[in-house]
């Protein structure tokens, strides 16, 4: 099936939806996606960042789509032509989005552990307003312990189900929910107040806000003073494969390893993520690929260093002499 998004073809096979086409062609035309998630059935459709416009449905019914559509639940038809950042409504249209996305959602990034890795803080910074009209009370929640790993910050929640579906859908019993509705839903655990099993851990990676938190790295560092490497081990209960985040010699959080649109390449079990906290627990396969424009790629000064050298070099060539070593 042929697609046009922002004015670039591809063929897709059918049942694709409009955001994986999207996502094949690349981030330059991909819309942003807060709910869905490649790995869980049934993601998205919940926050709306994936709106875009369509202009003609399809060859055969070439009439555009009344109204914004999900990209993430909406299928490609033959011939559909659609419109993305091209679309100065559906720019707009999305800067109201996250303007209703962070209207309950606390400004603590300076304290949120989330911070340098939170999908909203992104959203808003690439596809948000600088101002917001709201001017009332924002939702308040204490802040609660899910079992003795994980702590929950319904505050920064902005309800996307993804840690719904991935206890529902990779463990072995759903303790955790989405309770009441409207503005008075919150994620909350029912009876035991635990999500206690072995793959329980993933919701904190599925998590695109610092709602959900690791409780053994919580505080311990700003994201950007670590160091991400790609890291394997034997493991009965998962493939073993991780990302180890390193300061210094020590090992101060395992996560899963992510893709380039921040999604889980492979779930990971609570024993590696938990109770593997030395270097020696792993074999170090090389650095994680860090996107350039992320700020965890901050302190790795590997591209500025090679820069140096060049300048260097071409300093000598035309006999520059430095500032600090001139007579
Ligand atoms: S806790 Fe996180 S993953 Fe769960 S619904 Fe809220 S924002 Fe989504
Ligand atoms: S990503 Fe499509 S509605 Fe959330």
């Amino acid at each position: 099936m042929k697609v046009t998004i922002d004015g670039i073809e591809i063929d897709v096979p059918k049942g694709t939806t409009i955001l994986q086409a999207a996502r094949l062609i690349g981030p330059e035309v991909a819309p942003p996606a807060m709910c869905y998630y490649t790995k869980l059935k049934t993601s998205g459709g919940y926050c709306r960042t994936c709106i875009v416009k369509v202009t003609q449905g399809s060859t055969a019914n070439p009439n555009p789509m009344p109204k914004p559509v999900a990209s993430c639940r909406t299928e490609v038809m033959d011939g559909m032509v659609v419109q993305n950042y091209t679309s100065p409504e559906i720019v707009e249209a999305r800067k109201g989005v996250v303007e209703f996305l962070l209207m309950n959602h606390p400004l603590d990034c300076p304290v949120c552990d989330q911070a340098g890795e939170c999908k909203l803080q992104d959203l808003g910074y690439e596809n948000g307003s600088a101002k917001t009209r709201y001017e009332f009370k924002r939702r308040e929640y204490e802040v609660i312990d899910i079992g003795d790993k994980i702590k929950l910050h319904m505050t920064r929640c902005i309800l996307c189900y993804r840690c719904v579906k991935t206890a529902e859908q990779i463990t072995d019993g759903r303790v955790h929910g989405v309770m009441h509705r409207g503005d008075a839903a919150e994620i909350s655990t029912y009876i035991e107040n635990v999500i206690d099993n072995d793959f329980s851990g993933n919701v904190i990676d599925v998590c695109p806000v610092g709602a959900l938190t690791d409780k053994t790295f919580r505080f311990k560092q700003r994201v950007w003073f670590t160091k991400p490497v790609d890291a394997h081990r034997n493991c009965t209960k998962c493939s073993g494969k991780t990302r180890v985040w390193l300061k210094g010699e020590e090992v101060v959080r395992v996560t899963a390893r992510k893709d380039q649109w921040d999604e889980v390449e492979e779930f990971i079990c609570n024993s590696c993520r938990y109770d593997h906290k030395k270097t020696s627990d792993w074999v170090i396969e090389g650095p994680s690929q860090i996107q350039r424009n992320s700020v965890i790629s901050q302190n790795h000064y590997n591209h500025l260093n090679e820069l140096k050298l060049k300048v260097l070099k071409q300093q000598k060539a035309l006999g520059f002499i430095p500032i600090d070593k001139k007579p």
